[in-house]
């Protein structure tokens, strides 16, 4: 199972990249903007951190051709580069010309189990959907992951589940059970779920009951 982190924050991926844990980056429009700077440079740089995970970068543009066109300039800007798609009709034309042409897609914006099985026949790379803005409107989230997972090993699609919109370390441990890829955490979730507070009370007591024995060397 691959751990993504969801942001563009270079600090916190290089912080992150040496544990090894971090498979990859889904970057967006908005997680691109609060970093400021130059967005290409960023993601570059990204890629350059992480060079064996796959580096999500969304396209901006609107029209199917303009989208086209800057999927493949997206595409090209380095080897571990999966684009993302808005899952969107005016889109699936290029989608799956994108695939055929052998561009690796992360298609983002997914909210059913319907809009996931028809990406999965195009062939992307990638399916997210997103389970927080779910939440935010009172659907339960993690079903829909629950329900994908089964649809793509009935129909043996070779298409990964990647569940986004994480906003909880609950999130996360559902979306490991209900059977996802990979998922996408914000940088705070992932923190929070590196820790616990019963682990670190833990280390303090041994330290200070190790501590009674007055040793200066050990072994
Ligand atoms: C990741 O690919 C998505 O862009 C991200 O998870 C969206 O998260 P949000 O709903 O918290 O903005």
């Amino acid at each position: 199972m691959k751990i993504f982190l969801d942001t563009s924050n270079l600090q916190k991926i290089k912080e992150w990249a040496p544990t090894g844990l971090i498979d990859g980056i889904t970057t967006n429009p908005t997680n691109l903007s609060k970093e400021g700077g130059d967005p290409k440079k960023q993601i570059l740089e990204i890629c350059s951190i992480l060079p064996d995970g796959d580096i999500s970068v969304e396209i901006t543009e609107k029209s199917p051709e303009d989208v086209y066109k800057q999927a493949k300039a997206i595409a090209a800007l380095a080897n571990n580069i999966i684009v993302k798609i808005p899952c969107h009709p005016d889109y699936f034309i290029i989608i799956k010309k994108l695939v055929d042409e052998g561009v690796q897609i992360n298609i983002t914006l997914i909210f059913t189990l319907i809009q996931s099985l028809m990406m999965a026949k195009m062939g992307v790379k990638y399916i997210s959907p997103f389970i927080g803005r779910l939440e935010d409107i009172d659907i339960e989230g993690i079903t829909i992951i629950e329900e994908i997972r089964s649809i793509l090993d009935v129909y043996e699609f070779e298409t990964q589940l990647l569940a986004a919109s994480i906003r909880t370390v609950r999130n996360f441990h559902d979306a490991i059970l209900a059977g996802a890829d990979v998922v996408t955490l914000p940088v705070e979730v992932f923190e929070k779920s590196v820790n616990h507070i019963l682990t670190n009370e833990g280390i303090t007591k041994f330290d200070s009951d190790w501590k009674k024995l007055g040793l200066r060397q050990f072994p």
